[in-house]
């Protein structure tokens, strides 16, 4: 029930109506059924009549006459009993037909919608939500993990069904209502009995078979991503055998899910027997042979409809249950993004920096906490970046200078105090010169496809420039590699960039920065694993656009930030020293020892 609330109310008004309108004609769909069912039973009676065998019984001679049939020729009746329910089957069967395609159409669509509006939140909530969460996780929570077909699917089922049940017991009702009543109490209390057991049970199968299945895939794709460290410490098998191990979980929960939904259907058939010899019984005792046969004939013929019918209940119900307990995930991240205190609009696409954007950075009163630490990562931190400065950000591993970077580009958001990127805040300078801001972070991260593909991430391929590409890469010093391959920009480099060397990698993510023309670029030690030659080129591009963009450079390589015309000495997230680079080296004494080893 749970699950078809939270699911339900995942469509708007709108839907929510369409949807119950939709379930609202395989209800009637479901009445015509019906009735054409018992007109075929009251062409047997008509039938047995007209062949003499038996007389028909006067109450329904009433309602045929009611209903306008010629009761004295029964030759023409059975005509017309037969027209109407061949006519009812057959209409029946067509709109059952486009109701059907218009209901999964309805519900697949809707499970698209719901990924894509779910994407959208998730992708623009804050960055805590989006790192509390593994990619594993969010993928198959965003993707697959709400299951609105099988939920609201399985409710229109259950809606019809029981709408069928209870219209089928109204005529039962009419028709004999001591049976009526006896073929209730015992089907409902077998229904009642099923539920209860087998749903729970269900339940907590779904819930680890998918639970195991997301850890699965998660533990072997660190496996891959861990591939170098495992392979030299021996480890690949343990994290084959971790693997194993949740496949094994997944396998025993997905059989027992199987049974359980085999267990209704064999169970409701020996209950139909056991229930028509209960019933043969106890007629046998207590009434004639005639009426007990007559009687069991009844309770035979209902049961079977009435049958099929629970089982469809059953299945449905169990179908809502076995994906209740996977769709926890799907929920979990829809009630993290939704109590996030930050949700961002969707960013604007990448628009050319030839527009005026002449940025600078101004920083006051920053302070920073990560989530769950009680020590500030930034403290109390104000800077002033002029237009077409450079700004190097210096410091010791863990002193806070990805964290300001990630602050300056509103990838974090202040504790308190303000940054302002060109007079607005780091979000909205992204909204209004998207592309003027370049970035290449600590660590460069990987499409897997080839060098144009990494090069202008997030722009459709037909807007490829491959000039400009090549552009970019003389810049990073990587035009010579892939001139000298045959396959060009078509060169694959592979997932996470395995086919690069660390260098390489790098100077992938400078040339990735390089192709929207930022006239603001911030590099988040970018240089770190260049050798000495490597770095110099790329330090060279550097210091070409010093002046001519506004640059933020963090870098443990000294050299690098010489010539760059502000440096702030980090410690604890704190700026400790500011100003030219001697001016820094000479107030802090670590500094000048690094800078005495590198020879400067
Ligand atoms: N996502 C995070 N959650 C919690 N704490 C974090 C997170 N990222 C960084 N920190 C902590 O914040 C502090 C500053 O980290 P930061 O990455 O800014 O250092 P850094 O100066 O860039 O170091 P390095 O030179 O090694 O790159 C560190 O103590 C780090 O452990
Ligand atoms: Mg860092």
């Amino acid at each position: 029930m749970k699950q078809v609330k939270r699911t339900f109310a995942l469509l708007d008004p709108k839907n929510q109506k369409k949807f119950l309108l939709l379930t609202l004609i395989q209800m009637g769909l479901g009445f015509l059924d019906l009735l054409a069912i018992l007109i075929v039973g009251l062409f047997s009676y008509a039938g047995s009549a007209y062949l003499g065998i038996s007389v028909l019984p006067e109450n329904l001679k009433r309602y045929l006459n009611l209903l306008g049939f010629p009761v004295n020729d029964l030759g023409r009746t059975l005509v017309y009993l037969i027209s109407i329910a061949v006519i009812l089957m057959v209409s029946k069967s067509i709109l059952a037909l486009l109701i059907l395609k218009r209901t999964f159409h309805f519900l697949a669509n809707r499970s698209a919608e719901i990924s894509e509006r779910i994407g959208m939140r998730f992708m623009h909530s804050s960055y805590s939500v989006i790192n509390g969460v593994s990619s594993q996780e969010a993928t198959y929570a965003v993707a697959r993990g709400l299951h609105l077909g099988e939920t609201l699917g399985g409710l229109t089922v259950i809606i019809s069904e029981i709408t069928m049940l209870v219209l089928l017991s109204g005529f039962i009702i009419i028709a004999d209502p001591l049976l009526a009543v006896t073929l209730l109490i015992y089907f409902i209390s077998l229904y009642m009995l099923s539920q209860k057991k087998l749903g729970a049970w269900m339940r907590r199968n779904s819930a680890v078979s998918t639970d195991s299945t997301v850890k699965g895939d998660q533990t072997f794709q660190d496996g891959i991503a861990l591939y170098r460290e495992l392979f030299i410490s021996n480890k690949l098998s343990i994290v084959v055998a971790r693997f194993a191990k949740l496949r094994w979980k997944v396998a025993d929960s997905t059989a027992n899910m199987q049974l359980i939904g085999y267990i209704p259907k064999l169970s409701f058939e020996s209950a139909l027997i056991i229930g028509t010899c209960l019933v043969g019984i106890q007629q046998v005792f207590l009434s004639s042979t005639e009426s007990a046969i007559a009687t069991l004939i009844m309770f035979l013929t209902a049961g079977s409809r009435i049958l099929p019918s629970l089982l469809r209940l059953q299945s449905a119900t169990s179908a809502i249950q076995s994906v209740s307990g996977g769709s926890e995930i799907a929920f979990n991240l829809i009630k993290s993004i939704n109590t996030s205190e930050i949700e961002r609009g969707p960013r604007s696409q990448i628009r050319f920096s030839e527009l005026t954007f002449e940025p600078s950075v101004e920083i006051e009163g920053l302070n920073f906490s990560y989530k769950g630490r009680d020590n500030f990562a930034i403290r109390d931190l104000s800077l002033t970046i002029p237009t077409a400065s450079s700004l190097a950000i210096v410091g010791q591993t863990g002193s806070g200078k990805s964290t300001l970077v990630d602050l300056i580009l509103g990838i974090l958001e202040p504790t308190s105090g303000s940054v302002k990127i060109s007079g607005v805040d780091p979000f909205s300078a992204i909204q209004m010169w998207a592309g003027s801001i370049g970035y290449v972070p600590q660590v460069v991260a990987f499409v897997n496809g080839n060098v144009r593909e990494n090069v202008a991430i997030g722009i459709e391929s037909s807007d490829f420039s491959d000039d400009t590409i090549w552009d970019c890469l003389r810049m990073a010093q990587l035009e010579s590699l892939f001139k000298e391959s045959p396959t060009g920009l078509d060169t694959l480099i592979g997932e996470r960039g395995m086919r690069l060397s660390g260098g390489q990698r790098q100077r992938l993510g400078i040339a990735r920065a390089l192709y929207s023309k930022p006239s603001l670029l911030i590099l988040d030690e970018a240089t770190s694993s260049l050798d000495a030659e490597t770095e110099k080129a790329v330090a060279e591009t550097i210091h070409n656009l010093v002046h001519k963009v506004t640059l933020i450079v963090i870098a443990h390589r000294i050299a690098t930030v010489k010539e760059l015309d502000q440096v702030i000495y980090l410690e604890s997230g704190q700026i400790i020293a500011k100003g030219s680079f001697e001016e820094v080296r000479s107030a802090v004494p670590q500094f000048e020892r690094q800078a005495k080893l590198m020879g400067l």
